[in-house]
């Protein structure tokens, strides 16, 4: 397997993609990128990086790929233009949040045209991103992955390596439903504290200082207390993880019977227009 430095392309700059190609770029690597909205790269340029007229230019140019997209259908439209003209032996990294089943079949798709193919989704949002402190859930074992991991390292603070394709986006799956699952429950109960005549500060400040709720509501805390909504994981996407679960959990037989309800909330929140919003303006949607 190659271990000398390769070159990188990474397609897809959104909030997270264009951090983590920064980060990339920070390290000393030469970088190809693309974008859809290729204004979206000149921030990069600017630092270094080279562009790409389109996923075909950047795939003949670099030794392994990086994509950070929204769906697996943009994923596999992009696959349809990257995978014929990427070298034999070449990489392409997955890190975009897909469903499990769709990792598998990407990873069948690289194998007839002869590129090594990995999951490896992130745990950890826009700042993790742009501080180089994401987490790598990786579908595969360490000893493979050698070549590859400098460059996570280098875009993360750690990856944990999941042995089998797919695991990553298993693992990811899970990690979003909980995150989902737990926002919407505080919302609601924040709601009902409200309905009760509790005050909606002091509920936030009680609440949060509880076990009984995840971390995470702790760690938005502040901005919920000033109703800030600012986009680091955008509604729509964790809408889209939770459609991604459900459609695994039937794949694997699995009744989930508190997600279907979730989803419908979160459903109603795009129907409010709060999908480019954070994840966390369902709590706009429940209690303000
Ligand atoms: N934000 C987070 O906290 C976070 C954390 C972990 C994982 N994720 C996952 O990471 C992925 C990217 O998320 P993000 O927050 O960076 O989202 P984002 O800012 O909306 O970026 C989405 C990316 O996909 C591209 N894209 C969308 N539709 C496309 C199409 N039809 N054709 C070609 N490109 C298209 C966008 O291109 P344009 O710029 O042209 O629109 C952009 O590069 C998603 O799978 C998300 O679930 C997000």
């Amino acid at each position: 397997m190659n271990t000398r430095k390769m070159k990188i392309g990474f397609v897809g700059l959104g909030i997270m993609g264009s951090r983590m190609a920064a980060n990339l770029l920070k390290e000393g690597h030469e970088l190809v990128v693309y974008n859809r909205s290729i204004d979206k790269a000149q921030l990069l340029v600017d630092q270094g990086a080279s562009v790409a007229k389109n996923v075909k230019d950047l795939a003949t140019q670099v030794d392994l790929v990086f994509t950070m997209l929204s769906t697996p259908t943009v994923v596999r439209k992009t696959a349809a233009e990257l995978l014929p003209n990427l070298r034999p032996d070449s990489w392409w990294v997955d890190c975009s949040t897909v469903n499990p089943s769709f990792s598998r079949e990407m990873a069948q798709l690289s194998k007839t045209h002869g590129v090594n193919f990995i999951d490896a989704p992130v745990a950890g949002s826009k700042a993790p991103a742009e501080n180089g402190e994401l987490l790598f859930l990786a579908g595969g074992l360490e000893k493979n992955l050698k070549p590859i991991s400098p460059y996570l390292d280098s875009m993360g603070k750690k990856t944990i390596f999941l042995n089998e394709i797919g695991n990553g986006a298993n693992m990811k799956m899970l990690i979003n439903l909980m995150l989902a699952q737990s926002m919407a429950t505080f919302s609601e109960a924040i709601a009902l504290g409200k309905g009760m005549g509790l005050h909606q500060e002091l509920l936030l400040n009680i609440m949060t200082a509880t076990p009984v709720v995840s971390p995470v509501m702790g760690l938005l805390k502040d901005r919920l207390v000033a109703e800030n909504f600012d986009v680091n994981f955008p509604l729509k996407w964790i809408h889209k993880d939770i459609l991604l679960a459900l459609e695994t959990a039937e794949e694997v037989g699995v009744p989930m019977p508190s997600l279907n309800q979730t989803e419908i909330l979160y459903r109603d929140a795009l129907d409010k227009d709060l999908g480019e919003l954070d994840f966390s303006a369902i709590y706009k949607s429940l209690v303000i």
